[in-house]
Formats: C-alpha cells, sequence, structure tokens
C-alpha cells in the first residue's frame, strides 16, 4: 500500500517545525521531497522522523554536519528500516555518550571548582591553588578532564 505523501504544512504541524525551517532542512540535504504535478513538495511519511531525529540531535548540540553525515547513511529511494537506524544510532553511541557524560560531569560540577581560573568557589584553593590548573590547559579543566573519564 503506497502510503500517503505529505505536505509541507502536514509536516511542519506534526513536527512542530516552521516551513521555513523544512526548506533550510531540504537546502542542507538533511531531508528529501518530491514535486507533484502542481510542484509542490511531497514528503514520504519517514520524513517526519527524520525531522524529529534532526530536532533531539540539535537539542543535544550535535551539528548539523554530523547530524547530515548520520542521515545520509539512511536509504533514500525507501523507508529506512529497523536494522537502517540500527546503524545509525551505532554510529551516534559513542559521540551520545560523550556528551552524556560530559552533561552529566557540569550538572554534577556546578556548585564545586570546575578549574577555570576564577578562583571564586570555597573549594577553589583546594582543587586549584593558584590556578595552577592553568599551565595544564584552558577552560575548565577539571571539568574536561573528569569527562574524558
Ligand atoms: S571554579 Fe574556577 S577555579 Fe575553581
Amino acid at each position: 500500500m503506497q502510503k500517503k505523501a505529505l505536505s509541507v504544512g502536514m509536516v511542519a504541524k506534526r513536527c512542530g517545525v516552521s516551513v521555513a525551517t523544512l526548506h533550510f532542512y531540504e537546502d542542507k540535504g538533511l531531508i528529501h521531497s518530491r514535486r507533484n504535478q502542481g510542484n509542490q513538495r511531497r514528503y514520504a511519511p519517514d520524513v517526519l522522523r527524520r525531522v524529529s531525529v534532526i530536532k533531539a540531535a540539535q537539542k543535544v548540540g550535535i551539528s548539523l554536519q554530523s547530524i547530515k553525515a548520520a542521515l545520509d547513511t539512511l536509504p533514500n529511494q525507501r523507508t529506512p528500516n529497523k536494522e537502517d537506524w540500527q546503524r545509525l544510532s551505532e554510529n551516534w553511541h559513542q559521540d551520545l555518550s560523550d556528551r552524556i557524560r560530559y552533561m552529566t560531569r557540569l550538572r554534577d560540577s556546578l556548585s564545586g571548582c570546575i578549574g577555570c581560573g576564577c578562583l571564586s568557589m570555597t573549594n577553589c584553593p583546594i582543587y586549584n591553588p593558584d590556578d595552577v590548573l592553568g599551565s595544564q590547559g584552558d577552560g575548565p579543566v577539571i571539568l574536561d578532564q573528569a569527562s574524558k573519564e
């Protein structure tokens, strides 16, 4: 059974994005449409999943470039199946795990010294006396080191 093609308005409404955003995603090659006889864009239903994945990935700070590289592993000529999405998620697994670890560390470190050089927290003299960590790198050295563990 041929699944009903969706108009740009239907996709925008269901995904909670603007039509301009869909045009932008299409210009960037993240999603694809075909034209009907009236030269209007029509999307296959799996575009709803693609747009939702793009939004979710952007929410956690993944770049459009990285999102495109992942979506490019999906077939364009047919609806991606479970195996296709499984392959995509395996590609992203390490990146997402690193981000989760970094965000968890950030959440848990904000009440203490992150090794940024400010020396403004009560435990900075313990963890970063006289900003000794400044010689080990720039930015929040403790946070960056911890998120690599
Ligand atoms: S939080 Fe900035 S040096 Fe400790």
